[in-house]
């Protein structure tokens, strides 16, 4: 990827890592992902737009010199994370007369892990400016996009929104731009699944003040330039709305069968009322699949074995998982065989400490494989999960 122009005197200066495997060690990457940075010239001033992931500092070098580029007045630093900032130290040793303009919360945690000095800083706040004479800069604070330190950048004169991590996708496989082609939806959602959904309440006031804001592109530091706004904002209204697909996730594990049994006789109840039922196999698990189908299902049903005494080691990722991503679902349930004894309830219960909306359905255990006064139960249950899906 080489250097390439935004509009005048703006140029895309970041880099793609097509073969990352992994974000986060967590969560597979289809096409790796982007570390989008830009610079900016003004008549007077030179201005950079994050920087980018250490292994990727010498290409952002080379491309600074394809544009000659001999000085850097301000290196604007939206977020502290190091796939952004941790370039900051290099750059700074090559164009020693920048400063990195932030936010105060972004300074203390950028000099928490990298070397950096004091008076390397210019703090901004909600509001602020800066001129580039001909390109003016103005910042503003939005916390929790994904960390307390985050702020997007307005470029005035040409109506760019540069928005940091928000409405970002982890994807490689375009050129600068993007419109409103669908193939970018999953990756988006993917990428809004894991990074984004704890804070969706908050999102719900800052999509409106994009919204009035009314930029004409929006670049974000992963993925492509929006030159359409609204494809990304009305995904992003509706990832963050209360509406809810007529669809379920079970999660689970079996390790005789009788698990399955459970998980099977549900499914078919579930499916015969109308519901989609989605099933993931927690020991192989598709942790990108389930936080996407964590954004818009209903509820989620874990299904485990006791082992021991509490759930198989394999459904507590995805319950940990689910319970720090604080997704809106409706209803939690629980069902699964234990042989002799079970604590299984109480402990899944206690795993699901954020889920204090979410109704927590009564668990189906069922001793060694499913009976009559089992299957019953998850008539019951399936019948409960009917009246939840039809409010
Ligand atoms: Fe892409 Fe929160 O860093």
């Amino acid at each position: 990827m080489s250097v390439q122009e935004v509009v005048e005197n703006v140029y895309a200066v970041g880099s793609k890592d097509p073969r990352r495997p992994l974000f986060d060690q967590l969560m597979p990457l289809e096409e790796g992902t982007s570390y989008n940075s830009y610079l900016i010239k003004g008549k007077e001033k030179i201005a950079l737009i994050d920087t980018v992931y250490p292994p990727f500092e010498q290409e952002i070098e080379e491309r600074l010199r394809e544009l000659n580029i001999d000085h850097i007045d301000y290196i604007i630093a939206n977020h502290g994370e190091q796939d952004h900032s941790g370039a900051l130290p290099g750059l700074l040793r090559k164009y020693p007369m920048a400063k990195i303009v932030t936010n105060q919360k972004c300074k203390d945690i950028t000099i928490g892990f990298l070397p950096l000095k004091e008076d390397d800083y210019i703090i901004v706040g909600e509001g602020d400016t800066l001129d580039l004479g001909g390109k003016t800069l103005e910042f503003m604070m939005m916390p929790w996009v994904h960390w307390p330190d985050t702020m997007f950048t307005y470029l005035k004169e040409d109506g760019i929104l540069f928005t940091t991590d928000f409405f970002g996708a982890h994807a490689t496989n375009f050129d600068l731009f993007w419109d409103d082609d669908p193939s970018l939806v999953p990756l988006a959602k993917a990428y809004y699944a894991e990074i984004m959904q704890p804070f969706a309440r908050i999102f719900q006031k800052y999509i409106p003040r994009v919204e009035a804001l009314n930029p004409k592109m929006i670049a974000s530091s992963h993925g492509p330039i929006y030159r359409k706004p609204s494809f990304i904002l009305n995904l992003y209204k509706e990832w963050t709305s209360s509406d809810k697909k007529n669809q379920t996730i079970i999660v689970g594990v079996s390790m005789y069968g009788s698990t399955d049994q459970m998980v099977d006789y549900l499914t078919e109840r579930l499916t015969e009322k109308g519901i989609k039922v989605k099933y993931y196999d927690a020991v192989h698990l598709n942790a990108t699949g389930l936080a996407s189908d964590l954004i818009d299902s209903m509820g989620l049903i874990v299904a485990t074995p006791t082992v021991l005494t509490g759930p198989h080691p394999a459904v507590v990722m995805p319950i940990f998982l689910t319970n720090i991503l604080k997704p809106t679902l409706k209803y939690v349930g629980l069902i699964g065989s234990y042989s002799w004894g079970t604590l299984v309830e109480k402990q899944v219960g206690e795993m699901l400490s954020n889920m204090r909306d979410t109704t927590i359905l009564p668990a189906v255990l069922a001793k060694g494989t499913p009976k009559d006064a089992d299957k019953k139960a998850l008539d019951e249950l399936a019948e409960k999960i009917k009246e939840i899906h039809s409010v």
